[in-house]
């Protein structure tokens, strides 16, 4: 067995041993160490999320579905497999917690409930997740094509500008467009701010955007260099994260301060709505609805009520029963959590189908026959916009945002050995580091036909049985009804939300901010990339973005029907 200094990269299990052991290492293995290394600050990510976004191969092809990477005395085990990860994510999920990603992100989110430790999560966790019930996601539906509007008009009026010259096409940054678009959404979906950053800068969103900027800094970055004492004091861009936090939680906190004053005690109470939240409410997986109190959510109503955020709703519902310190993390939490995502599948939407004209013309079909011209609607998006969906799975099948899912184990544990491991499974001490890798598993030839194609149309298909003991397969009847192509339904094998009890909290706000998003871009505008799709590079951080933006070319739609 070939020992090197810096890394050991053991591979899948051999037949007979209880351990994870050590491979020889190949030149493909070679290769990857080198490449680990060449950039270390890309550690984290770039690397463990497969180490093999860009040029490198498959991890899952080259080194096993469940291997152990060792830097010294510090080891993580990397998983590419269904089984292992439904295990980790669900049937042993409180024996995990967030580790590493964690460390990174307290010092911005606190005990928000991406890095909470098991006690707070679950206090938080029941709280927060009835927020997003129907009619907050119908209100929030009206938040989406307004803030979506305003982008398309931008578009529209630099187009007109364009025609007056007599040119035809403009040519956009579409990544820097569609993260403006998602801070909008976000800042009014969570707490009635509007940061209008899709057309005006201001010392809050360039905050935003350097917390932000630090948070992906640290999560490429192995040593905690912030954790060094007076770091905060001398380095000067801590310096300045510590400046931009302290603008953004003033603004948090002012809004706090104003929802605790507005505190509306009373409420409309109006039947269908109730009826509706309490249907949401017991739709909601078992860890959270058996304690929720669905009495206590009196109803109002919601489509005419101006301020519809989740703040309004954690604080007139919830109000006595959280301090302003958590609530802070808990705003902060999912202004971070629900912003780059959503603006990441966008990009990477807009990236495939634009190499994919066709696909942009069958979607186009599906919003004129649903729509025409007219603005998505929540009942239009849930029932009507079936091919856009399944674009956004897609996207995220192949650009999953976070690349990674990160756990750490809190007492041993004993891994299932996978679909190619032996019976015995993978013990796992305390504290080991566990990186799920979406990317692989969602790139892997054992679960996906065709798997580095742009095929929406495979969640569309009827999937033909992969017979691997343990994996259940993909079927749609395990999820009746569901959104968008889930983890249930592809039993662990996509995990564009992730799965289990921390599961994404707000993934059909996601998935229906991405559908309008990309209704209202495509009922107008025709898409083609500026240069060749291998010019736009690939960076990894806690999500995949592009190098220099998405420099695409918009003209008006020549096929209005
Ligand atoms: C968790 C993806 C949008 C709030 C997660 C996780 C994934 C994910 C994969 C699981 C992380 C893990 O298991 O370690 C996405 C994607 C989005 C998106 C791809 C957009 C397309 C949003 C939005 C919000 C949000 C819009 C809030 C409004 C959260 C929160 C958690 C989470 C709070 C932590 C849940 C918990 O631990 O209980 N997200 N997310 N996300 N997401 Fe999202």
């Amino acid at each position: 067995c070939c020992h090197s200094n810096i890394v050991h990269l053991l591979a899948s299990k051999p037949k007979g041993s209880s351990s994870i052991r050590c491979q020889s290492t190949s030149t493909n293995q070679q290769k990857t160490k080198r490449n680990l290394f060449d950039n270390a600050s890309n550690l984290l990510t770039n690397l463990l999320s497969g180490g093999n976004l860009g040029s490198m191969p498959l991890a899952e092809g080259a080194h096993g579905a469940v291997y152990k990477l060792a830097f010294g005395p510090k080891a993580f085990v990397v998983v590419s497999d269904p089984i292992v990860a439904r295990h980790i994510l669900r049937e042993n999920a409180f024996s995990y917690d967030k580790g590493v990603l964690a460390d990174i992100l307290e010092p911005i989110m606190g005990k928000g409930l991406i890095p909470a430790d098991l006690d707070t999560w679950k206090q938080r966790r029941r709280v927060i997740a009835p927020g997003f019930h129907s009619l907050y996601l119908e209100a929030m539906v009206k938040v989406f094509t307004d803030c979506s509007e305003r982008t398309v008009s931008k578009f529209e009026k630099l187009l007109e500008g364009e025609h007056s010259r007599g040119g035809s096409a403009i040519e956009l940054d579409l990544e820097a467009e569609f993260s403006s678009l998602a801070l909008d959404i976000i800042g009014l979906g969570v707490f009635n701010y509007d940061f209008g950053s899709v057309t005006k800068e201001s010392p809050v969103i360039k905050a935003v955007y350097g917390t932000l900027f630090e948070a992906e800094h640290r999560s490429t970055f192995y040593i905690p260099y912030w954790k060094i004492p007076l770091a905060r004091w001398i380095v000067p861009r801590q310096r300045k994260f510590y400046k931009d936090l302290k603008v953004i939680n003033d603004c948090l906190d002012g809004l706090i301060r104003n929802a605790k004053e507005t505190r509306q005690d009373t409420y409309k109470v109006a039947v269908v709505g109730l009826r509706k939240l309490h249907v949401a409410t017991l739709e909601m997986p078992k860890y959270h609805s058996l304690e929720t109190d669905v009495e206590k959510l009196q109803q109002r109503d919601y489509l005419n009520i101006k301020d519809a955020s989740l703040l309004r709703f954690l604080v007139d519902m919830r109000g006595s029963d959280v301090d302003d310190t958590q609530l802070r993390d808990d705003l902060m939490t999912m202004l971070i959590a629900g912003h780059e995502t959503t603006a990441a599948v966008l990009t990477w939407a807009v990236f495939l189908l634009a190499q994919n004209p066709s696909k942009i013309r069958k979607a186009q079909a599906e919003i004129d026959a649903v729509l025409g011209q007219e603005k998505p609607t929540y009942e239009s998006l849930k029932n009507c916009s079936r091919y856009i969906r399944v674009i956004v799975a897609e996207s995220l099948r192949l650009y999953p945002q976070p690349p990674l899912l990160i756990r750490r184990a809190l007492k041993p544990d004993l891994l299932p050995g996978g679909y190619k491991g032996d019976k015995e499974g993978y013990p796992i001490p305390t504290g080991t580091d566990i990186f799920i890798s979406v990317y692989n598993l969602h790139r892997s030839p054992h679960f996906w036909d065709r798997p580095h194609e742009f095929e929406p149309e495979r969640f569309l298909e009827q999937r033909k049985s992969i017979d691997i003991e343990g994996w259940n397969g993909f079927d749609p009847s395990r999820s009746p009804g569901a959104l968008y192509p889930n983890e249930v339904v592809s039993d662990f094998a996509f995990l564009g939300f992730g799965g289990g009890p921390r599961k994404c909290v707000g993934d059909q706000f996601a998935v229906m901010e991405s559908t309008v998003g990309l209704v209202m871009l495509l009922q107008k505008f025709d898409v083609e990339l500026k240069g060749p799709p291998e010019s736009v590079e690939l960076v990894t951080g806690a999500t995949i973005h592009t190098k220099n933006g998405l420099w695409c070319k918009l003209t008006k739609r020549s096929n209005v029907h």
